[in-house]
């Protein structure tokens, strides 16, 4: 086990079968970690990337089993942000520092195209690098986001198993997701992916599956984090992911893509009250702090005991800088797109 993790820490390259036994095996799990932070330290250093999250509405007309914001969860109040509101939003994100926007929501119809691009032509007039995490769109919905000024694009392929995943998403096509992704890249946004870790019927072999589809999609950010069953979902009483076992299919994906960007994900610091520290030690490189004001980030539930929803942005600010200064190291000063 110990010179399969040295294998993938020197020449980032792990077939199937190595990733399966990682994955399958405990003993060995504080090596695995310490060689993903040895990678993530050799080839991106000590920065650490905030990105400022805006979750502008939480209404969704798709129906994924595992998402609190699915259509047909009635236990819900919805919102939605106008323009102006983002805005103020993004004005304040800055005055706490952030250089980077992460722009979500749940699948909603309201935001036209024309809508979406205006947002984005006055948030790149306040100086930020801009993620859209706003679903699946055509080749010429992307391309109009693109040509406005978004520069990234997150869109988890959520799991591999075309077969799961057209069951955990009812109505959704596996084929149409990896149409997505291929525009994305094709029109030269910078690509987050990712799944989720421990849904039900996932196999380890198919988390190795999912690895090794983040490498061959030449992903620049890959976020994975634990399923959390949301009690008002169909999947209320599955067991859900552990916070281990996705540190480890992180953990693995930095052994395999030393320079892409990896955040420690909101979904590890609430199985885990120190998990984004942990994650940062364990190959990740980016945190997102949630930068919506006010009641909304309540409503933004995506699964129970979601962190930081009584918090304020600056509150957070201040707490995540304090986090990370403390086991030394910084924060960027820079967009922190992927450096090749
Ligand atoms: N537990 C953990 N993560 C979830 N997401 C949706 N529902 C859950 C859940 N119950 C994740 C999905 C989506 C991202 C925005 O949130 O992976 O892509
Ligand atoms: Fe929100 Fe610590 S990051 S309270």
């Amino acid at each position: 086990m110990l010179s399969i993790i040295d294998k993938g820490k020197n020449s980032h390259d792990l077939t199937k079968d190595e990733i399966i036994s990682l994955l399958g095996c405990s003993t060995y799990d504080s090596a695995l970690f310490d060689a993903a932070n040895c990678v993530r330290e050799k080839y991106l250093g000590n920065e650490v990337h905030l990105r400022g999250l805006i979750e502008f509405s939480n209404i969704c007309k798709q129906d994924c089993l595992y998402c609190g914001l699915r259509k047909d969860n009635q236990n819900v109040k919805r919102y939605r942000l106008d323009p102006e509101t983002i805005i103020d939003f993004a004005t304040k994100a800055k005055s706490y520092g952030y250089k980077t926007l992460v722009l979500q929501s749940g699948e909603d119809p309201f935001y036209t195209t024309d809508l979406i691009c205006d947002l984005v032509t006055k948030l790149k007039k306040l100086d930020f690098a801009i993620t859209l995490s706003i679903g699946e769109k055509t080749f010429e919905e992307y391309k109009a986001y693109r040509e406005a000024g978004a520069d990234r694009y997150l869109l988890r392929i959520e799991t591999t198993d075309k077969s799961l995943y057209e069951k955990l998403d009812p109505n959704m096509s596996f084929d149409n997701r990896l149409r997505c992704l291929k525009d994305l890249k094709a029109l030269g946004y910078e690509l987050g992916t990712g799944s989720l870790i421990g849904l039900p019927g996932q196999t380890l072999e198919s988390l190795a599956d999912d690895i090794l589809f983040f490498k061959a999609m030449d992903a620049d950010m890959i976020g994975v984090g634990p399923f959390i069953p949301n009690p008002d979902t169909p999947l209320q009483n599955e067991a859900g992911g552990t916070f281990n076992l996705a540190l480890k299919v992180m953990a693995i994906t930095r052994l395999l893509m030393p320079d892409i960007n990896i955040p420690a994900t909101t979904a590890m610091e609430t199985l885990d009250k120190n998990g984004r520290i942990i994650a940062l030690q364990s190959g990740a490189n980016v945190v997102m702090p949630n930068v919506t004001e006010g009641e909304y980030r309540k409503l933004y539930q995506l699964y129970p005991g979601k962190i930081c929803t009584g918090d304020t942005p600056a509150h957070c600010r201040g707490c995540i800088t304090g986090k990370i200064t403390s086991i030394g190291r910084e924060i960027s000063q820079d967009y922190g797109g992927r450096k090749r």
